[in-house]
């Protein structure tokens, strides 16, 4: 699949509208396509007011409401959308057989190399596979939300998911300034399985009485949470020295059972005389050198983000008052 000349996005709720801002200042012409004509051009008319708040907030380009105007229509139906796309992104509700009903219908009216994506945030892709007459053209590219500023999307492949096809969405994805990560098929993909699994102890917290949810909210953005914009879970514990998280494990697993067992490699590491920076080498640290670049990156950066969120909060207290 080269550049596509137009993408169809059925579905035009958030993120179909999110999705389509950024195809469209891309360069892309998208058609955008929901339950009926109707509720297609409402989502393109929101589509503009939200580009127009973004562009007077300076968070796009000068120009590019006009741009995407330009650029994004709404279809008649899925039908019309689908037929003269090269490139098709589903991004209905989140439901089995909705999106099931919606991507055989999607297939029905494609061009038989036409690319199809789903959105979904949880739902295996070899299920949703499971209708295609050829999945070779099928996958997942799960965006988060807002669309528009988060960098992130997984690219999942079902097992017949053909290799051209994801370099090609990739290739896209790279274009319109988004950074995609290959991930296998599974339920809740990467980033929703730890974000739940996040969410899920952040209940438990607040249900057991040992803070309120702003507190728990507060303390995530103000301690781990603070350094998550720069560094991800092999880093951070790499820094931290892989025996500390060993001990504290041990305490966790003994508090609360096989929930927080002791990690199988972490043992095997620790074992191993293998505790992360201060031994030079760890998860993802690979020499001492790489250990004492990472912590140099990890001080400026944290001082930089430090005085972000500070500015951010200030002008939040200047607007409410
Ligand atoms: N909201 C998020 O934070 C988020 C993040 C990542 C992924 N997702 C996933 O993206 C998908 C869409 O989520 P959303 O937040 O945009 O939902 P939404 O409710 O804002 O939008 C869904 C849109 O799909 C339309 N729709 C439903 N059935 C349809 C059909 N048969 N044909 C055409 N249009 C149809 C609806 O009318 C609606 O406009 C879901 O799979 C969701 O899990 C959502």
């Amino acid at each position: 699949m080269a550049w596509p000349d137009e993408v169809a996005i059925i579905g035009a709720g958030y993120m179909g509208r999110g999705i389509a801002e950024v195809l469209a200042l891309a360069g892309a012409r998208c058609a955008l396509a929901d339950l009926s004509a109707e509720q297609a051009a409402v989502g393109v008319e929101r589509l503009l007011a939200e580009s127009a708040r973004h562009e007077a907030d300076g968070l796009t380009r000068a120009g590019s409401t006009d741009e995407i105007r330009s650029r994004v229509r709404s279809a008649t139906s899925l039908e019309e959308a689908v037929k003269r796309a090269d490139y098709v992104v589903e991004a209905v509700y989140e439901d089995r057989g909705v999106k099931a009903d919606v991507l055989r219908r999607i297939e029905g009216s494609a061009g038989r190399e036409v690319v199809i994506s789903s959105n979904t945030s949880a739902i295996s892709i070899q299920t949703l596979s499971q209708g295609f007459e050829n999945p070779t053209r099928f996958l997942g590219t799960h965006w988060f939300n807002p669309p528009q500023f988060v960098p992130g999307v997984e690219l999942i492949p079902c097992p017949q998911t053909g290799a051209d096809v994801i370099d090609a969405v990739e290739a896209l994805l790279t274009r319109a300034g988004k950074v995609p990560a290959r991930v296998a098929d599974s339920p809740g993909f990467v980033a929703n399985r730890l974000q739940y699994a996040l969410f899920q102890e952040a209940i438990a917290v607040v249900e057991e009485g040992i803070a309120t949810a702003e507190d728990v909210d507060r303390i995530v953005r103000t301690t781990f949470g603070f350094r998550l914009p720069i560094f991800g879970p092999f880093a951070i514990a790499d820094m931290a020295g892989l025996d500390v998280y060993r001990g504290a494990y041990q305490v966790l697993e003994d508090s609360f059972g096989d929930r927080f067992a002791v990690p199988q490699s972490l043992k095997e590491l620790v074992s191993r005389g293998v505790y992360g920076a201060k031994t030079g080498s760890g998860f993802v640290i690979k020499s001492p050198a790489q250990a004492a670049a990472m912590a140099s990156l990890r001080d400026r950066a944290y001082v930089a983000l430090g005085q972000l969120v500070d500015g951010l909060e200030r002008d939040e207290d200047a607007t409410d008052g």
